[in-house]
C-alpha cells in the first residue's frame, strides 16, 4: 500500500470496536480514512476518532467499495456473510471472530508467534481465540528452547469477553444483588453476580468440552504447526468486569526448571513477568486491564511431576486488547 490505508470497522460500536479505536491512536497507526459500520440499530450514530466526527454506517454488500484493510469483529456470522464480499472489494480482511481460524487456507497469527504467516494470506487473516492468546503469547518461547509436550490450563474469563452487553449484565446483576433485587440474565445463561460458571459456549454432547476450550486445543495446534501438542483446557465465566485470567501447566521434552522458565520469559516479547512472592503480587485482571502485555507470574515447579520436566504458571491478560483489537492492529501494521 502506496498511501495510507482506508480502514473499515465492522462492529465498531461493541467492547472489541471500541478498543480498535483506541488502539489505533494509541499506536499512531496511519489510517487514510476510518469507514464506521454496525448494524441497523446504530446507524446515524457518531464515534470521534482523530478530532473527526464518524457516522455510522449499516454494514452491507457495498459497505467495502475502496476498503483497504477491514477490522471484523461482529461475530461469526457476519463475518462468514460479509468477509467475502469485502476480499472482493479488495480489501484485506482481519476477523476476530472463529469463523475462519481453522480454514487452512487462512493464516492464524499472533504476531509475536507466527508473523510470517501474513504473507500467506488469500484475503483474510484471522486473530485466534482470546484465551488461545493469552497462554500462547509465554508458552511459545518456552516451546521454542524446550518442547512442550502436554498443557492443562483453566481460565477465569471475564464479562468482556462476551461483549458490552455481558459487561452491563455483570453491573446491573451486582447492582440488583446489592439492593436485594431479583435479576432475571439476558445475556448470559446463568446469574452472574457473585457467581462463576461453565463457559457459555455450547457444550459438545460428545465430548463434555465446551466451544472455548474445543477452539483452544485445535488453535494451539494450528499456531505452534504442532499436531502433537496435547492440550487440556477448562474454561470458566468469573464475575471479573474485564482481562481473562489463568492457570497453566506445561509438561517439556527436556527438564526444565523455574529459572530458566524466568530467564526466557524476562526477554519474551508481549510478556510482563509480575511474580513477587514476598508480597504475595501476582498477575490480577485489574492490573492487565488496559496493559498490551500478557502478565506472567506464580512461576513455579509442578511438584505432581518428580521428573522435574513441569512448570506452573498464572497468567493475566486484557482480551479486548491483546486477545482481539491488539492483535488485530499489530497484523495491520505488519501488513502495512
Ligand atoms: N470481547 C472479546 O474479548 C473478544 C475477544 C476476541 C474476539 N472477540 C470476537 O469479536 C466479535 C465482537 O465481540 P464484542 O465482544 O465486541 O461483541 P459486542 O460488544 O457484542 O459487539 C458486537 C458488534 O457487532 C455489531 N453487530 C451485531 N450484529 C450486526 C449486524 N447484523 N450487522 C452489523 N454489525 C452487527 C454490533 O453492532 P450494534 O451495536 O449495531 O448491534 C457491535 O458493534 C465476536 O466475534 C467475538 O467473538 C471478542
Amino acid at each position: 500500500m502506496k498511501n495510507d490505508p482506508v480502514v473499515a470497522i465492522a462492529g465498531v460500536t461493541g467492547a472489541v470496536g471500541a478498543e480498535f479505536i483506541a488502539t489505533m491512536d494509541k499506536r499512531a497507526f496511519r489510517v487514510g480514512k476510518l469507514k464506521a459500520l454496525a448494524s441497523a440499530r446504530s446507524v446515524g450514530k457518531t464515534i470521534d476518532f482523530r478530532g473527526e466526527r464518524i457516522t455510522i454506517e449499516e454494514l452491507n454488500e457495498t459497505s467495502f467499495e475502496g476498503i483497504d484493510i477491514a477490522l471484523f469483529s461482529a461475530g461469526g456470522g457476519i463475518a462468514r456473510t460479509f468477509a467475502p464480499i469485502a476480499v472482493k472489494a479488495g480489501a484485506v480482511v482481519i476477523d476476530n471472530s472463529s469463523a475462519f481460524r481453522m480454514d487452512p487456507n487462512v493464516p492464524l497469527v499472533i504476531p509475536e508467534i507466527n508473523a510470517d504467516r501474513i504473507g500467506d494470506h488469500k484475503g483474510i487473516i484471522a486473530v485466534p481465540n482470546c484465551s488461545a492468546i493469552t497462554a500462547l503469547v509465554p508458552l511459545w518461547p518456552i516451546h521454542r528452547v524446550n518442547r512442550i509436550k502436554r498443557v492443562i490450563l483453566s481460565t477465569y474469563q471475564a464479562a468482556s469477553g462476551a461483549g458490552a452487553a455481558a459487561m452491563r449484565e455483570l453491573l446491573d446483576s451486582t447492582r440488583a444483588c446489592l439492593d436485594g433485587q431479583t435479576y432475571q440474565p439476558k445475556v448470559l445463561p446463568h446469574f452472574y453476580a457473585f457467581n462463576l460458571f461453565n463457559h457459555d459456549s455450547t457444550v459438545d454432547p460428545a465430548t463434555g468440552y465446551n466451544g472455548e476450550e474445543t477452539k483452544v486445543m485445535q488453535e494451539t495446534r494450528k499456531i505452534f504447526e504442532d499436531d502433537g501438542i496435547a492440550v487440556g483446557v477448562t474454561c470458566v465465566r468469573v464475575p471479573v468486569l474485564r482481562a481473562h485470567s489463568q492457570a497453566i501447566t506445561f509438561e517439556c521434552e527436556n527438564p526444565i526448571t523455574e529459572h530458566e522458565v524466568r530467564a526466557i520469559l524476562s526477554n519474551a516479547p508481549g510478556v510482563k513477568i509480575v511474580d513477587d512472592r514476598a508480597k504475595n503480587y501476582f498477575p490480577m485482571p485489574i492490573d492487565a486491564s488496559g496493559q498490551d502485555d500478557v502478565l506472567v507470574g506464580r512461576i513455579r515447579r509442578d511438584l505432581s511431576d518428580p521428573s522435574g520436566h513441569s512448570i506452573s504458571i498464572f497468567a493475566a491478560a486484557d482480551q479486548l486488547l491483546k486477545g482481539a483489537a491488539l492483535n488485530a492492529i499489530q497484523i495491520a501494521e505488519l501488513l502495512h
